[in-house]
């Protein structure tokens, strides 16, 4: 199995382009069922991506791939459509539950294996379903599938979230987009992704407007037959993590091709613990900070600060001076980077959502590993302030989410490689 070696503390300089937002893409792409051609620009090329185009190509659209400048091609074929998503895609990649709302609406059925547990939380779904029987799906429970029909198709409704989640908010505008009537989904997430995921599908004739966290739907069933064309948003986490390494290691870096009015809060939060940053109107230029201060934040969904960025910017806080606290909000068991932080000499403990962070601490490079993406992420950020050699196991987790991640550290002069 592949691993990462990371000689530690030497300073970055460089400049990092941002790549495309994976998790902007995966309900995009689940939107190409609605259409007849699309052609995507910026997406990542990551391992989460691969498997929503595999899930679409099992499906029966045909997707290809121009590797070298991240366009991708989807095009419904009409003909010899399955709906469905078998376990064996979902089960690697949640997101594949996002082909449930576009399915149902086009073609008034579908059958989705439940995703399962997942290493961060149990991260149910009960609110992508709450959603398609609010707009008249029927929904049964059936061999670990989800099976869900809706012989007359699918009718606007007035749905309000109990609580508000990315995914659901997403599956229910898919939805509702292929409905008949209009749809007002209240208590949305509005997250950047949510509204690149909008923009989208404005192209294709409908008109999806979003008040506050109100998102009202007038689809459109008509099939366009012409190709839509859509340039995927930068990857917001991608950013903060590498805005976070900069603020550990960086003599100067910039982060190009953004647009720091999305990363607001992270951009306050960083400022807040003394990192030195200067925000041009489509890059940041970030350098290390001389003196990091402590902290407390919450992670909320946006425009809060994202539990995507939880684990990276624990790292910061490592390398403060005095308590940070940080609550998890979102998730309830995303902590898992706390002890790979503590056996590389970290001082934190957990008490019910929240870490306490006692610094700053000198960390020392060790043999770790992570279960999730963003936790592996935050050991990498580690990896890079610690003295001596980290080495990270599992970095398949990286490979979901980070494009190109060694390339473009080790282009900032990180001394980092893959064994
Ligand atoms: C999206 O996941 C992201 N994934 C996650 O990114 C991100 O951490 C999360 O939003 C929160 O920002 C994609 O966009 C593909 P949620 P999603 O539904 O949609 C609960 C990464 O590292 N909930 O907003 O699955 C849920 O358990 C990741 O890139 C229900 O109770 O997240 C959680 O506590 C991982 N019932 C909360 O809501 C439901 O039906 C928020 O989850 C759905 C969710």
């Amino acid at each position: 199995m592949q691993k990462l070696l990371i000689n530690g503390k030497r300073e970055l300089s460089g400049s990092i382009k941002i790549s495309g937002s994976k998790n902007a893409s995966l309900p995009i792409l689940a939107a190409t069922i609605l259409c007849d051609k699309v052609k995507l620009k910026n997406v990542p090329l990551v391992k989460d991506i691969f498997t929503m185009l595999e899930l679409l190509r099992f499906i029966g659209l045909s997707a290809t791939i121009q590797k070298k400048n991240g366009i991708i091609q989807v095009k419904s074929n009409k003909k010899n459509i399955k709906t469905l998503a078998p376990y064996n895609l979902v089960k690697t990649m949640r997101a594949g539950v996002l082909v449930l709302g576009p399915l149902v609406a086009k073609y008034k059925k579908a059958k989705i294996s439940l995703p399962g547990g997942c290493a961060i939380g149990t991260r149910p779904v009960n609110l992508h379903l709450f959603a398609l029987k609010k707009l008249g799906a029927k929904i049964k429970i059936k061999n670990g599938y989800i099976v869900a029909e809706a012989k007359n198709g699918l009718y606007g409704a007035d749905i309000k979230f109990p609580s508000i989640s990315v995914g659901a908010t997403e599956n229910a505008i898919l939805a509702a987009f292929n409905a008949k009537g209009k749809t007002i989904l209240r208590n949305c997430a509005i997250e950047p992704e949510v509204k690149d995921l909008i923009k989208f599908l404005n192209k294709l004739g409908g008109k999806v407007l979003i008040k506050g966290r109100k998102i009202s739907i007038s689809g459109s069933t008509k099939n366009l037959n012409t190709t839509i064309t859509h340039e995927i948003i930068f990857d917001r986490i991608e950013l903060g993590t590498y805005m976070i390494a900069a603020a550990l290691v960086g003599k100067k870096i910039i982060l190009n091709r953004i647009d720091p009015k999305i990363v607001k809060k992270e951009i306050e939060i960083l400022k807040k613990m003394g990192v030195r940053l200067k925000v041009n109107k489509t890059s940041i230029e970030i350098i290390k900070s001389l003196e990091i201060k402590k902290i407390n934040i919450e992670t909320k969904p946006y425009p809060g600060f994202p539990t995507d960025l939880q684990a990276q910017l624990m790292v910061l806080m490592i390398k403060a001076k005095g308590k940070s606290k940080i609550k998890e909000n979102i998730f309830e068991n995303r902590f898992m980077h706390v002890p790979e932080l503590k056996r590389m000499g970290a001082n934190i403990e957990i008490k019910n959502k929240t870490a306490i962070i006692n610094g700053p601490s000198k960390l020392t490079g060790a043999e770790v590993m992570a279960t999730d993406l963003r936790a592996s992420v935050s050991l990498v950020l580690a990896g890079l302030v610690a003295d001596n050699r980290t080495i990270i196991n599992r970095i398949y987790h990286l490979e979901r989410g980070y494009e190109l991640l060694e390339k473009k550290l080790k282009n900032c002069k990180a001394r980092i490689k893959r064994i």
